[in-house]
């Protein structure tokens, strides 16, 4: 075999070069929309090799670009000459071709392929760009890292589910975008160098060189400049903007990712709600042919936890949470009853059918329930012969019919309970649920379930920091009939907030604002700060709401999260062109990398030893 450098070598001697000039060529088509009805025509197709196949002197090379594969065949009969250089041709080298499209013969025609029926027959070949061996083949699908992938990213975006994805993101924002429009909204760019936006995560800061020692933030979120551009009188704002939060990185979270940010003015929550409800509409209608139904479901936070354990429940299977505190609170079993006297609960998740779980699946669960701080996983398993489990003992006869009418209890179940404060009991077992929903296969795929998550608390206790911390982020409103309580009981106070679920997946958040000075003062009070702390941070939207600010909402989706879904895919570094790591590092790029020492200098800026 003569390696493709030679031939090249060879053929670019009489040629005085490697490659091709596209010259007159000019594509017709594209690879995928060639059919029968074609036959006949002369066309010009560019695109990459997928495959080169030797059949007995006839060369057949899969064309493909952007949109799909043509087979296009070098007939020696044809034109000798042009077969000959068809030899140099390996995967991934880009060609163009002008040829003829022919009937494929009687039983070659492959059903798989939209253009299965036809192939071209080549008059003329063009060499356009050689390419060195991939390091993984560019197809659906590949067993390599997804190191290796994000290393060789600009290869892998060539492979077809991941321009399916891109093309899907596209269609939504598209769709999101001709949706606003229609609804009067306008498109306002927002800063990206600004100062601190509070929504709960680091910041990444930018050094300003001609004001040494000072940073610039990089934006959580556009909140605060949605909101004046309320007060400035635009009304009803949108923008797919890129937000930047520097936090522990999940399979749905990246470091920098997009936002579909809106904001209404003169507006109550069902003004919000209904107009996501229409987007979500739109694009499900116009991404994936589905018709969903409206109005979505809508569950209290209280509900939400009170059932599932968690504020974004996946409603698509049952294994909902039984509070069996009150049948507990005088147990023997101390662990549960102690939980109850000092202030906790006790609740129960009844895993149906599952009494052969062996004990070492137990202790994985218990594992994980660990990871949400629950101090163990207590279980019992009902056999045919009987309760099995460490502490069946500790249970009165009266409990046990309780327990058996309160979880709805039959042979063949394992049960299993957490005992703690409710934030803990309501995380361990709602995470649980969820594992064992796909555990046990209870999850429908095809099933897209929304559920607005409404009437959230305004704000929570950080046990960690030992303060008061908006849910959302400070500028929800509290509902009227609480703002008497922001000072007496904050932690009973109740906001205009509402999320969007799809799936078991937070993909929106949003609230009616706070748009007098006086409630926002209040909250901003109620979260420990002083005058002078938040006139420092917030003085521009304050002073900004004394000067006419109309009452307005908004909400802002993950765009990321919602394309994630629309594709069926479990990350959404699968539908972000260029993601980051787990580590918040770029492989392609090898970003982030060190400065200069004269940038370095220019910012004023010296780097600890970092030994
Ligand atoms: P919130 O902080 O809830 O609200 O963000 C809105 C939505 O953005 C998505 N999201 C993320 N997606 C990927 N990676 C991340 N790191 C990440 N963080 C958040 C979620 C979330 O629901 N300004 C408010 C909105 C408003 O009140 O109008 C805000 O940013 O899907
Ligand atoms: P122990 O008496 O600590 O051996 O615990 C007996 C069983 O109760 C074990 O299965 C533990 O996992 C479980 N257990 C311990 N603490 C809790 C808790 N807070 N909630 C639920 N189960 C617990």
């Amino acid at each position: 075999m003569v390696a493709a450098e030679g031939l090249l070598w060879v053929w670019g001697k009489e040629d005085n070069k490697l490659t091709d000039k596209l010259g007159e060529m000019r594509r017709t088509h594209d690879c995928s929309v060639l059919r029968s009805q074609d036959i006949g025509k002369e066309v010009i197709l560019m695109g990459w090799v997928q495959r080169r196949r030797d059949h007995g002197g006839v060369i057949f090379v899969d064309l493909r670009d952007r949109e799909g594969l043509t087979q296009v065949v070098f007939n020696p009969e044809v034109d000798p000459e042009i077969h000959e250089k068809a030899h140099v041709i390996r995967n991934e080298f880009v060609i163009g071709i002008r040829g003829t499209v022919e009937a494929r013969p009687g039983g070659m025609i492959n059903p798989n392929l939209d253009t299965g029926e036809i192939e071209v027959i080549v008059t003329e070949f063009k060499l356009l760009n050689t390419a060195k061996t991939p390091p993984f083949l560019i197809e659906d699908s590949i067993d390599v890292s997804e190191a290796i992938r994000l290393n060789y990213r600009h290869l892998d975006l060539r492979r077809p589910p991941l321009q399916k994805n891109i093309i899907i993101r596209h269609q939504a924002a598209a769709t999101v975008r001709q949706y606003l429009n229609d609804n009067g909204f306008l498109d306002i760019e927002t800063p990206v160098l600004t100062r601190s936006t509070p929504e709960g995560a680091r910041d990444y800061l930018v050094p300003s060189r001609v004001n040494p020692g000072k940073f610039y933030a990089l934006p959580q979120s556009p909140q605060i400049f949605k909101q004046l551009l309320m007060i400035s009188g635009f009304d009803r704002y949108y923008q797919i903007v890129r937000c930047f939060r520097d936090e522990d990185l999940r399979a749905d979270r990246q470091p920098e990712f997009t936002q579909i940010d809106i904001e209404m003015s003169f507006v109550g929550e069902e003004d919000v709600i209904s107009l996501a409800e229409g987007m979500m509409e739109a694009v499900f209608k116009n991404v994936l042919g589905l018709s969903i139904e409206r109005p979505f479901i809508r569950l209290t936070y209280a509900e939400a936890v009170g059932r599932f354990g968690l504020d974004k429940p996946d409603t698509r299977f049952g294994l909902e949470l039984e509070d069996i505190s009150d049948i507990m609170k005088d147990s023997d079993f101390k662990v549960f009853s102690s939980a109850v006297k000092k202030g906790g609960i006790v609740k129960a998740l009844n895993a149906k059918g599952c009494v052969d779980l062996s004990r070492k699946e137990i202790d994985d669960l218990a594992d994980l329930v660990s990871v949400y701080r629950a101090k163990g996983l207590a279980w019992i398993k009902i056999r045919e012969d009987g309760w099995q489990s460490p502490i069946e003992k500790f249970f009165s006869e009266h409990e046990k019919q309780s327990l058996i009418e309160r979880i709805g209890i039959e042979t063949g179940d394992l049960i299993f309970f957490v005992a703690d404060q409710p934030k803990i009991v309501n995380e361990a077992l709602g995470h649980l649920r969820n594992h064992l929903g796909q555990k046990l296969g209870l999850i429908d795929e095809s099933k897209f379930n929304f559920v607005w998550v409404t009437r959230f608390p305004l704000l929570e206790y950080d046990e960690i920091e030992k303060r008061y911390q908006a849910l959302h982020h400070p500028f929800t409103s509290p509902i009227e009939e609480d703002y008497e309580r922001l000072k007496t009981d904050p932690l009973s106070v109740l906001s205009r907030a509402y999320d969007l679920v799809l799936n078991g997946s937070e993909i929106g958040g949003g609230s009616i604002r706070n748009h007098q000075r006086e409630i926002q003062e209040a909250v901003l009070e109620a979260l420990g700060l002083d005058r002078t702390e938040y006139e420092e941070k917030f003085g521009h939207l304050l002073s900004a709401l004394e000067s006419g600010a109309p009452p307005h909402g908004g909400i802002a989706f993950g765009f990321d999260r919602l394309v994630m879904i629309l594709c069926g895919q479990q990350s959404i570094r699968d539908v972000i062109p260029f993601p980051k790591t787990q580590k918040a590092t770029c492989p392609l790029t090898n970003a982030p990398s060190d400065a200069t020492k004269t940038q370095l200098d220019e910012l004023n800026i010296r780097i600890r030893s970092l030994t």
